[in-house]
């Protein structure tokens, strides 16, 4: 197989989003669009791939870090003048070089092979990827003559009343002969309505040239989607939302409503786990098999064990083991750390907390920046007294200790092993392992005094 290269075209400013966030950098089920582009381009083996930036450069760079090479095109004058860019890195290399829009986020790397399949059997020096479009309004369309063999390539914009009848579209994406593409760059004009150097006008002038032109048309219009506005970002979002739901239905997932269960592009997770409406799965989360995740609950960069059933929650960048209940109405904050069938109930909150197994906080809590041992039970209402308006302090509860409801641990503090901690305590002291500990006002009757008040 002879070398490939790619160039990602992600320089454009992305007018019609309307928008200061950079176009390529929106992101489609979480993920940013080029990013998408950039991870299925990376699946053909290249030899080196260059991301041509522009707007937003440093972004962009920060975001796809390590997996590409860049080039700055200071000024955007057109994708031909972005392709350009990579010279110093590629103009001196012999191979096929594919070439992507970074707005283009829904297309496969299996799409993108088929083209190449084509470019290696027609021998061509350039093969574009094209589709049919309902509505091709805004792509640049396909020129065929009589014999069905491509001429070239118009802009929306330059199109007459004809050529805008068109409805097969340059998807944006090519493979080029890499020698040739960078001589005949140098070729385009910017002589257009936009006063743009055009990438599509290459071919052009390779087939004036005489070189084999080709064409792979995709039958699936979809993947092509170019966003260029934020009523094509929500299409993205569909169709990549059906696309990752399809793949864990297919895998083994239950999702009771996929169109409104929203899992990231990275996301894992375990056979017969189900999925009720309403959750939204961001970034890194892996998920065990028969785990239940009840609906509306928000889970991020998290794991999540096996037979886990969290309900209406909020998980962020935390770890929770398996036959766990969260929820409903529970909020895990970062660096959490719970163990296996733990229950953490209605409105409790935890934040960079260990609970260990078994242990239980059931309902209306705050636990942060506390060590929870094994077996331990945090009554209804205990509260981890953390920060003094300047520092946050540890609680420790030790193994088997048992804490009564309402309770205030003021950190820092040490529950030991097996203590009971009376409810209503306002504990500032450490209490010893198996010891009772009660801190709170000894209670006092007045014999019949509330008569007193009544005749008041
Ligand atoms: C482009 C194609 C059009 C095709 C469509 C497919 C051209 C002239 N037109 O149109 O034929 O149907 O894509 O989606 O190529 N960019 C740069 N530098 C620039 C200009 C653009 O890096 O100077 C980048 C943009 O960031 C974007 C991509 O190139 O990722 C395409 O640019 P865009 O302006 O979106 O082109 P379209 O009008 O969609
Ligand atoms: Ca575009």
């Amino acid at each position: 197989m002879d070398k490939r290269f790619a160039v990602v075209l992600a320089a454009g400013q992305g007018t019609r989003m309307k928008s200061k966030l950079y176009k390529v950098l929106h992101p489609v089920c979480g993920k940013p669009m080029v990013e998408h582009i950039v991870d299925e381009v990376l699946k053909l083996s290249l030899a080196k791939l260059v991301t041509i930036v522009g707007h937003g450069a440093d972004d962009v760079k920060n975001q796809l870090g390590s997996k590409s090479e860049y080039a700055l095109q200071a000024e955007q004058l057109g994708t031909a003048h972005a392709v350009k860019q990579a010279k110093s890195i590629l103009a001196n290399e012999s191979g096929t070089t594919i070439v992507v829009c970074g707005d283009t986020p829904l297309l496969t790397a299996e799409t993108m092979e088929a083209m190449l399949k084509e470019h290696r059997e027609q021998k061509a020096k350039v093969t574009i990827l094209t589709a049919m479009a309902k509505n091709p309004t805004g792509y640049g369309r396909i020129i065929r003559n009589e014999t069905g063999i491509v001429e070239k390539i118009v802009e929306h914009k330059d199109a007459t009343e004809a050529e805008r009848l068109v409805k097969e579209i340059n998807t944006g994406t090519y493979c080029f002969d890499n020698e040739m593409l960078f001589e005949a760059i140098d070729q385009v004009s910017n002589d257009n309505v936009q006063g743009e150097y055009y990438l599509p006008d290459v071919i052009e002038i390779l087939k004036q040239k005489g070189e084999t032109v080709a064409a792979y048309q995709t039958d699936n219009f979809q993947e092509t989607l170019g966003v260029n506005d934020r009523v094509a970002l929500s299409q993205a979002e569909t169709y990549m939302k059906q696309r990752i739901n399809n793949r864990h239905m297919l895998n083994g997932v239950s999702l009771i409503d996929p169109n409104n269960t929203y899992i990231s592009a990275e996301a894992v997770i375990g056979r017969d786990t189900v999925i009720y409406p309403g959750t939204m799965i961001k970034g890194l989360v892996e998920i065990g098999e028969n785990s239940v995740i009840g609906q509306n609950s928000e889970l991020e960069n998290s794991k999540i064990g096996s037979r886990t059933v969290i309900k209406q929650s909020v998980i962020m960048n935390s770890e929770i083991g398996d036959d766990v209940t969260i929820g409903p109405f529970a909020h895990i904050r970062p660096d959490s750390k719970i163990g296996n069938e733990v229950r953490i109930g209605n409105f409790v909150e935890v934040k960079k907390t260990e609970f260990g197994n078994r242990s239980k906080a059931s309902h209306l809590s705050y636990i942060g920046d506390a060590e929870i041992g094994e077996d331990v039970n945090l009554g209804c209402g205990s509260i981890t007294v953390n920060y003094d308006g300047k520092h946050k302090y540890l609680t420790k509860v030790e193994d088997g200790a048992f804490v009564g409801c309402n309770s205030n641990l003021i950190a820092p503090i040490t529950i030991g092993k097996g203590a009971y901690v009376a409810a209503g305590s306002t504990v500032t002291d450490d209490v010893p392992g198996a010891a009772l500990s009660i801190a709170r006002a000894k209670q006092v009757n007045k014999e019949d005094y509330a008569k007193k008040l009544h005749k008041k």
